[in-house]
């Protein structure tokens, strides 16, 4: 990184023009669909995230590795789902499970042997042993910040700025903001994220930086001398919403001290990590066992299905009936049948030796273009997770991020690999995830297309 050109600005915009009008020119079916789709679905598209100027990408199908468009583009999927599907696309055993599960009935809003199976599973992974189901990643974390205030009969929420928990009101603060915006470090200010988000609920959340584990314990005692002790710290043991910004060596393990001391919750939220990055996600990755745990995304293969964990303690709060940890379709046994199958047929110890392999070969491959080239940036990940992060300095917290992230140099990296068959996470807050149907030829395929932009970005004109 030391000895970084500075990207020439005009030369990114040119490039960035260039890619969209053959972006374009690729997906005229999709735009043809999204004339249709805007009609009845806002926006043209199920969830705001799925935005895309001028139209989106309309998928029609996956297999393993790859998806293809509907204008019948084949791509090399390193965008799965937003991290969801490690297992890759119609992976067989899930496949079979779920075929097996419909013949069977579906739907019974009564327990099943797969909901205690898969628990037993994630208990052994996450060294927590009580869990409960739900729908969604947002399901998780609001049912978890339920339990912390029951357990504390308390209301203050602290999270950490630039993170990302889901789309209900309590976390919808601090997340996306202008630089300027962020507020003094030792007072960050909770601001909504969009509107319909009520005031009186946006002050019960407090944000603090990533990676300052004493600027947290200083806003922990001032909020305890005001008389607002939190209930809980929700954060992600690596954050995941801003590329991929690692915690310094130390740093959850104080944030585990300081919690404990202060008899504050610790919540991990590892809709990301868990079972990403590791059997155990980043509660097994760095050793660190937080009091509730919550996972999505990838426990489902592509069916919708949520959890919290948590130890005997935190989650006695829901055995004893404090607090309502409630659902028809918690525990789902469509869902459950998949969750099983993928953690005991899919992601297996292999799967994640694998994971960790591939992924270091496309790190090493990003990080030997970066530095060919002469980049200013650096590749970045762990277990199926990663990025390239466009920026002359290391980001470790969400000012550095929004101080030094080259956007237009992301932007045209995403644009760049759609037009050379490499589906990527659109958004300057996102990673590649990859899956276990990931192969050395399609990591070096990445590589490849980076190498290609560097040297388009770099060449004089
Ligand atoms: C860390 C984290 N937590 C929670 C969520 C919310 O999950 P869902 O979209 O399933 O509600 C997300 C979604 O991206 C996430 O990244």
């Amino acid at each position: 990184m030391a000895s970084a050109v500075a990207l020439d600005r005009a030369r990114i915009r040119e490039l960035t023009e260039r890619e969209e009008r053959r972006l374009d020119e690729r997906t005229p079916v999709s735009a043809k669909l999204f004339g249709r789709a805007r009609q009845t679905l806002s926006g043209g598209v199920a969830s705001s995230y799925q935005l895309h100027d001028p139209w989106p990408i309309y998928l029609s199908h996956g297999r393993g590795q790859f998806v293809w468009d509907v204008d019948g583009n084949r791509y090399r999927d390193f965008h799965n789902a937003f991290g969801s599907m490690v297992q890759g696309h119609a992976h067989p055993a899930i496949s079979h499970a779920v075929t097996e599960r419909l013949r069977e009935g579906t739907h019974f809003a009564a327990p099943t042997e797969d909901a205690v199976v898969v628990a037993e599973e994630l208990a052994r992974r996450f060294g927590l042993p009580k869990w409960r189901y739900c729908n969604s990643g947002s399901e998780a974390t609001m049912d978890a910040i339920r339990i912390a205030r029951g357990l504390t009969g308390r209301d203050t929420v602290v999270k950490i700025f630039g993170s990302y928990h889901g789309h209900h009101d309590g976390v919808m603060v601090s997340i996306g903001v202008e630089y300027d915006a962020i507020g003094d470090p030792e007072e960050l200010a909770p601001l909504a994220y969009g509107a319909g988000i009520p005031q009186a609920v946006i002050d019960l959340t407090v944000p603090v930086p990533f990676n300052d584990a004493d600027a947290m314990e200083r806003r922990i005692e001032r909020l305890d001398a005001e008389d607002r002790l939190p209930a809980c710290v929700i954060m992600e043991a690596a954050m995941m919403n801003l590329g991929v910004v690692l915690p310094e060596p130390g740093y959850l393990e104080a944030v585990r001290e300081i919690t404990r001391r202060h008899g504050i919750v610790l919540i991990f939220d590892e809709v990301k990590t868990g079972l990403a990055i590791a059997a155990g996600g980043a509660t097994e990755h760095f050793g660190v066992t937080p009091d509730l745990v919550t996972l999505a995304k990838t426990l489902g293969g592509g069916l919708p299905t949520a959890a919290i964990g948590g130890t005997e303690e935190a989650m006695s709060a829901v055995e004893d009936g404090r607090v309502y940890q409630v659902g028809t379709f918690n525990g789902n046994p469509l869902v459950t049948a998949a969750a099983r199958a993928s953690l005991l047929e899919v992601l297996t110890a292999d799967a994640y030796e694998h994971l960790d392999r591939l992924n270091r070969r496309l790190l090493d491959g990003c990080t030997a273009v970066i530095e060919r080239h002469g980049l200013p940036g650096y590749a970045v990940g762990i277990g199926a997770k990663g990025c390239v992060t466009f920026s002359p300095e290391r980001i470790v917290d969400y000012a550095s991020f929004k101080a030094h992230q080259d956007v237009e140099a992301t932007e045209l990296a995403w644009v760049y690999n759609m037009n050379r068959g490499i589906f990527m996470t659109p958004g300057r807050e996102e990673e590649w995830t990859l899956s276990v149907a990931h192969t050395e030829e399609d990591v070096d395929a990445y590589v490849a297309v980076f190498e290609e932009m560097a040297a388009d970005l770099t060449r004089a004109v």
